[in-house]
Parts: C-alpha cells; structure tokens; sequence
C-alpha cells in the first residue's frame, strides 16, 4: 500500500509524519492528548489550529472527522498547507486562512477545539491572545497546546551548547512558568503533562461553559 495511502487508513499510527519535527516526547505528549482530552473521533468538531505552517496537523485532525480552520501569518506556509490536505484527501474538511498576528480572521462562539503547538511562545501579548483564543471556542470548548518549556537550568545549558553552532541561543524561547499560569487562569478545568527532556509542556483547558464574552 503506497505511503499516503497507510497515513490516510490509520492516521494515529504515523503520529511521526504528522509532527514536524521533535522527538518522541512531542508525539507521547500529543497521544495523551487525544487519548485523555480530545477523544480520537473529531467527526461533528469544528477545529482551530493556530501557526498552523505546513498543515500537517490540521490535515491529521481532519483525518480523524473534524472540520479544520488552519491559521497562519505565513502565506507562502499555507500554499504548502494546501497541498498536503489535497494529497490526504481532506480538502473539503480544511480550509487554510492567512491571518495577521490576531485572531480577527474568524469567527466568536465557533470551535469546539483550539489547537496550537510551537506558537504561543512566540505571542507579543499572551493574555490577550488567549482571551482572544476564548472568545473563539464555543462554552466548553477545548484548548490544547504544546510548547518548548524552559526546564531546569542545567537543561537550559545544555540547550545552549547543543545548539549554539546552529541557532542564535540568545534569542530562543521557551514557555515559562509564569506563561504556563496565563493559561491556567484564562481556561477552566486546566490540566498539564509534561515531558522532562526535553522539556515539553502540554496544556488542556476548556472556556468555562457559562462565561462573560456570551452576555
Ligand atoms: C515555530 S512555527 C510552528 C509551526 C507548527 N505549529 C509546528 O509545530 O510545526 C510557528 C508558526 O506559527 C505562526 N504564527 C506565529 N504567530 C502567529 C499568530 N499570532 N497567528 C497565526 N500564526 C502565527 C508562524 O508563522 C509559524 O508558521
């Protein structure tokens, strides 16, 4: 059976090719995801993946039944996002927009999830953009995000080294502790998993289902 073909028929098996890059930490964090708080059926879910790049996940999500809205500042990124939904087939359950840095694109009470992975570290104004990100979900709606988590120091040193001929250090980010409270005091119900190295944070929460942004 050709590639695509495999990664269209059992999505989940092939977490791998749907998760850009990162280790097995990514991928184990992601399967609780959808193992503890997603559910592994999105079929009647309508899905925000926010820095949505090349639109693997989106596509991955709507492999799974959800209708997918996939967003990114990048265009040229979102050309490439295209692509890979007519390859898996799932073009007519993602559409891919192009967004200026907020959430403006779409619309208030709509989504079920919000997903986000590798893309709030980089947010100018976090509280804001989660209250944005709130306003979005239905009540009762889910977020799930993943992010580089600073860790330890000996594990940011490490970082350094490791990566200080590729990458300027100075300027890398990683979710803080303080980032991570942001979230848990704009959502209900905050839930976190962390992997320890490296350090990656997922975090699950929902939009209280009786909220200010319905009055
Ligand atoms: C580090 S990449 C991560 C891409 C992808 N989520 C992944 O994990 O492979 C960050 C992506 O988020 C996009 N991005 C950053 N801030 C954004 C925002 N405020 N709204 C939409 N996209 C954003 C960037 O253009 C970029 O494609």
């Amino acid at each position: 059976m050709a590639f695509d073909q495999e990664i269209t028929r059992q999505p989940l098996q092939h977490l791998n090719y749907f998760m850009e890059w990162g280790g097995k930490g990514w991928q184990r964090l992601m399967n609780h995801a959808f193992q503890d708080f997603m559910g592994k059926d999105l079929h009647d879910q309508q899905l925000l993946e926010i820095g949505t790049r090349y639109g693997k996940m989106a596509c991955l999500f709507a492999l799974l039944g959800a209708k997918v809205v996939g967003l990114d500042m990048n265009k040229k990124s979102l050309e490439i996002a295209k692509e890979e939904a007519i390859k898996l087939n799932v073009a007519d359950r993602t559409s891919f927009i192009h967004g200026g840095g907020d959430l403006a694109s779409v619309s208030a009470n709509t989504f079920d999830i919000v997903f986000s992975k590798s893309v709030l570290v980089v947010v100018p104004d976090l509280v804001r953009f989660l209250e944005e990100i709130k306003e979005k979900l239905k009540p009762g709606g889910k977020v799930v995000f993943l992010e580089n988590a600073k860790g330890p120091w000996w594990v940011h040193l490490l970082r350094i080294f490791r990566h200080h001929a590729k990458w300027d250090h100075t300027k890398a980010r990683y979710f803080a502790a303080h980032e991570i409270k942001a979230v848990s005091e704009v959502f209900d119900e905050f839930t976190i998993r962390s992997w320890a190295f490296p350090p990656i944070v997922l975090m699950m929460a929902r939009k209280p289902h009786y909220s200010d942004d319905q009055t």
